[in-house]
């Protein structure tokens, strides 16, 4: 049983919602991804696991896919609500580790994708958490829909306990990046912390990272199998020497 310390699933977007689209708007390519996605689709629904702002959501279903979103941060979606194009998403304020209690997603499947961007899914800090997820996702999926996971590749030398880096420095503000690693838990804790004069904001964050391969072995345990294992959405191969980012395309293999 990890800490929680009263960090909820709505921690890291209630503290990133106001900075999120500044610090994280360039972090892999949009079309790329929406050009996937659709393929995917072939103009079915799909579901986005922690919609957040709609980086993603709003390019896609402004690309013709009709696109729902869980995120269990009010601040996220309210940013997401705000934006031009929101009209098109259905978003639902909801635990991606408990789809199967967020309010009416049922009923608009099944779909053809579930899909969770930029390591996302690690955002769930427990394995039990990450198989529930899994869980919902094959329920809510078409019998022959597919599951998208993007994440990063833990290095195979492990990582450093963590520490201390800059992230970025103004006039105004200086950022340092704090991170604690858990090798036996797989868990990095971390906060960004923005200092400035007036006081210090902290942004917390907790990834539960996983292998390939353990991803894997949680999918097949699911009901999933290995489509494709892709470096990036442009669907260059991957492979394990040189690349450390990974989108991961599952199947369905058994129906719900
Ligand atoms: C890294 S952001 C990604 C946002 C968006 N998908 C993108 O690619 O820009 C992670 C999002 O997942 C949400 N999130 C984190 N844990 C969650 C949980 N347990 N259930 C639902 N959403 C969660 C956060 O609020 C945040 O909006």
């Amino acid at each position: 049983m990890i800490e929680r310390d009263g960090y909820l699933p709505s921690s890291y977007g209630e503290s990133f919602a106001d900075v999120y689209d500044d610090w994280y708007a360039d972090v892999s390519d949009v079309d790329a991804t929406v050009a996937m996605l659709a393929a995917i689709a072939d103009g079915r629904p799909v579901l986005e696991l922690g919609i957040g702002t709609g980086r993603l959501a709003i390019p896609l279903a402004a690309d013709g896919t009709t696109v729902v979103g869980v995120d269990a941060s009010p601040a996220m979606l309210d940013v997401l609500g705000n934006k031009p194009g929101a009209a098109a998403i259905i978003a639902i304020e909801a635990d991606m580790a408990s789809l199967g209690r967020a309010p009416g997603l049922a009923d608009h499947g099944p779909f053809s994708a579930v899909f969770a961007a930029f390591n996302t899914f690690f955002n769930l800090p427990t394995g039990d958490e990450q198989s529930a997820c899994l869980q919902g996702c094959h329920s809510l999926l078409a019998d022959d829909g597919r599951l998208v996971i993007e994440g990063f590749v833990p290095p195979a030398g492990g990582l450093t306990d963590g520490g201390i880096s800059v992230r970025d420095v103004t006039a105004a503000a200086a950022v340092l990046t704090v991170s604690k690693h858990d090798a036996n838990d797989q868990l990095i804790r971390g906060h960004h912390i923005e200092m400035r004069s007036g006081g210090n904001t902290m942004r917390p964050w907790i990834i539960h990272y996983r292998t390939p391969e353990q991803l894997d072995a949680s999918a097949v345990a699911t009901g999933f199998a290995l489509e494709h294992r892709w470096a990036d959405w442009h669907r260059t191969p991957f492979d394990p020497a040189v690349h450390d980012v990974h989108v991961t395309v599952y199947r369905k293999n058994s129906p719900a």
